[in-house]
């Protein structure tokens, strides 16, 4: 069974977890990036989270993915202002998935992403995929060590 692990990360957690679960599921990864760079700091804080919360799209850069090579496709995002980013919303919508198994992902600071896995289950359902299953793993105020801690746990169902 051939997966694909396709994510968006701005500072590095999500990137994280999605190569450690690549690498767990012998996976292929592949990264969206966005054309514009964010920079970091306040005023990026609060227009990221206002285009977050009205589900915007940013311009990413172009994502050659064959999506009928893999079975099962994880799509991995930081959790802002509760959804799912503005590069991956942008993936999910220039996407058909053709029922594709999908299985979203987050990183988040607190300890909840029920909001973005509800939020993008149905981006991905408007956009034919079927969401099989889906984890968040926590970020903040851990050492790199914890999150792949965390990444390894969460998919101990697709491993065993
Ligand atoms: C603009 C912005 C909004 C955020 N909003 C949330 C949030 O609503 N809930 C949460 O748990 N974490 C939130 N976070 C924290 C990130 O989800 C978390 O740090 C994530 O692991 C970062 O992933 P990255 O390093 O791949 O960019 C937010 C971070 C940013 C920059």
């Amino acid at each position: 069974m051939k997966s694909l692990v396709i994510f968006y990360s701005l500072t590095g957690k999500t990137k994280l977890v999605a190569q450690t679960i690549a690498e767990a599921l012998n996976a292929e990864l592949v990264e969206i990036e966005e054309v514009k760079p964010r920079k970091r700091g306040f005023a990026t804080y609060l227009t990221v989270g206002f285009a977050a919360i009205t589900n915007k799209e940013s311009q990413i850069k172009p994502v050659n993915v064959n999506w009928n090579r893999y079975d099962m496709v994880f799509i991995g995002s930081p959790v802002w202002a509760s959804r799912p980013t503005p590069a991956i919303n942008s993936l999910v919508y220039a996407n058909n998935f053709q029922s594709q198994s999908i299985v979203p992902f987050f990183t988040m600071g607190g300890d909840n992403a029920d909001k973005a896995l509800e939020n993008i289950t149905a981006k991905i359902e408007r956009s034919q995929g079927k969401v099989i299953s889906s984890f968040a793993v926590k970020s903040y105020g851990l050492s790199d060590e914890k999150i792949i801690d965390g990444a390894k746990k969460a998919i101990t169902n697709y491993t065993n």
